[in-house]
């Protein structure tokens, strides 16, 4: 069967495209994204070929834009966080992974699609619901719930006999961290991350600096921003792609976006993982300051509570479920008047909003003034409102006397 394999180039995937061809005699295809998780790509290819890969087999294709423009900031105008701290970089990156994934099976007739997810974790789950959302009958083969290759001994036993080159880093032994990098976040589990009551080293981050050791100067920047999504960067357009970026490293010069969370996924386990998030920590600040001159005090709060929801959406992996998809029109529709510009003020490690206007603010000086205010808000009006406010609590209170005498 053909097989089209979700591919890094790294140990693990070549490992699985090895056993794909040895246990399901298969023609593997490759795919390899670029999201923007700092890597060559062209290693992969060679990699590919040298495992006997048809060139017309190998697709690589640069996908920073549309991951940003069409997953990233569609999930920012909820400004989304799964257990109130995790901004979902790898949960909002698998959706689009599968879609293409999904998208050359069809094109090249493979009837089967492959990840190198384990059995353990949510990655499963995202590829996997995303694979039967977009192709009812795709045949899904994991090789890691189905192979015994557990342990890391094992794994590099078999790349050994398969003649899978096998990089330095790999050789001097002890398991790296399982990471996952893309334009929004890096991640990292594993290793001495899981046992919660340790602290991560300190040489573990690759993207931020310590807070302590960033620069004693605070930095500005001005994001303006059309319909919820950021379009300029202080008086300059960039691309989304380009934004976070730039943004991601501003905010990794100040430290800003570290975050080590004990988190509960969809499989049922509790799980520790260090997270690096500097643009999204910076977009997810900026959002909820030119909403907060835009948007409607109802329609916030009704976002709010929707937001919850949304995050577990995309952390279990629903991105294009029914439901995801009909939040995201309501979501979309709150942002028509979410226009305008913030200022942000990076220093070490935080990311605060310090000025914000808009066109279509519905800040109104005249009526929040603590001045005299010509009569635009009547103070009076207020009595009768705390008054009937207050009514079921005095009626509440005048009973419990009552029944206490
Ligand atoms: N725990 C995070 C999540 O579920 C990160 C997962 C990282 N995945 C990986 N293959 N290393 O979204
Ligand atoms: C994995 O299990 O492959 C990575 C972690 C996760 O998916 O949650």
């Amino acid at each position: 069967p053909k097989v089209v394999l979700a591919y890094s180039g790294g140990l693990d995937t070549s490992v699985i495209l090895k056993w794909l061809q040895d246990n399901y005699d298969a023609e593997v295809i490759t795919f390899t994204a670029d999201i923007g998780q700092g890597e060559e790509l062209e290693p992969a290819r060679k990699k590919a070929i040298q495992l006997g890969i048809r060139p017309e087999n190998i697709f690589i294709d640069d996908l920073r834009e549309e991951f940003v423009r069409d997953f990233v900031f569609p999930m920012f105008r909820c400004n989304t966080l799964y257990e109130g701290e995790y901004l979902l970089g790898t949960s909002i990156a698998r959706p689009l992974i599968a879609k293409r994934q999904i998208e050359i099976a069809r094109q090249t007739g493979a009837q089967a699609v492959s990840h190198g997810a384990t059995g353990k974790g949510n990655d499963q789950v995202r590829f996997e619901l995303g694979y039967y959302a977009l192709e009812p009958n795709i045949k899904v083969i994991a090789p890691w719930r189905e192979w015994d290759l557990l342990s890391r001994e094992k794994l590099l036993a078999y790349a050994q006999q398969a003649g899978i080159p096998i990089e330095m880093k790999h050789k001097q032994g002890g398991a790296p961290y399982s990471m996952d990098a893309n334009l929004l976040h890096i991640s990292y589990e594993g290793r001495h991350l899981e046992d919660p009551k340790a602290q991560a080293e300190a040489d573990m981050w690759r993207w931020t600096v310590a807070p302590e050791q960033a620069p004693e100067q605070p930095c500005y920047l001005e994001l303006e921003y059309e319909q919820g999504d950021p379009i300029a960067l202080d008086g300059q357009r960039l691309t989304p792609a380009q934004m976070l970026a730039e943004l991601n490293r501003i905010g990794g010069e100040h430290g800003v976006g570290r975050l080590d969370l004990v988190e509960n996924r969809y499989v049922g386990m509790k799980s520790r993982g260090c997270y690096e998030t500097p643009g999204g920590t910076i977009l997810l600040k900026g959002h909820r300051g030119i909403e907060s001159i835009t948007l409607d005090r109802e329609v916030a709060h009704l976002k709010d509570d929707l937001m919850a929801r949304y995050a577990a959406l995309i952390y279990n992996g629903y991105w294009w479920s029914p439901e995801r998809q009909a939040l995201q029109v309501l979501i979309n529709h709150t942002q028509q008047n979410v226009n305008g510009w913030v200022r942000i003020k990076l220093y070490k490690g935080s990311a605060s909003v310090v000025a914000r206007d808009s066109k279509q603010t519905l800040f109104d000086q005249t009526i929040a003034t603590f001045d005299d205010d010509g009569g635009a808000y009547d103070q009076a009006d207020a009595g009768g409102f705390i008054k009937l406010n207050a009514l079921r609590m005095r009626i509440a209170e005048n009973a419990r006397r009552r029944r206490s005498q």
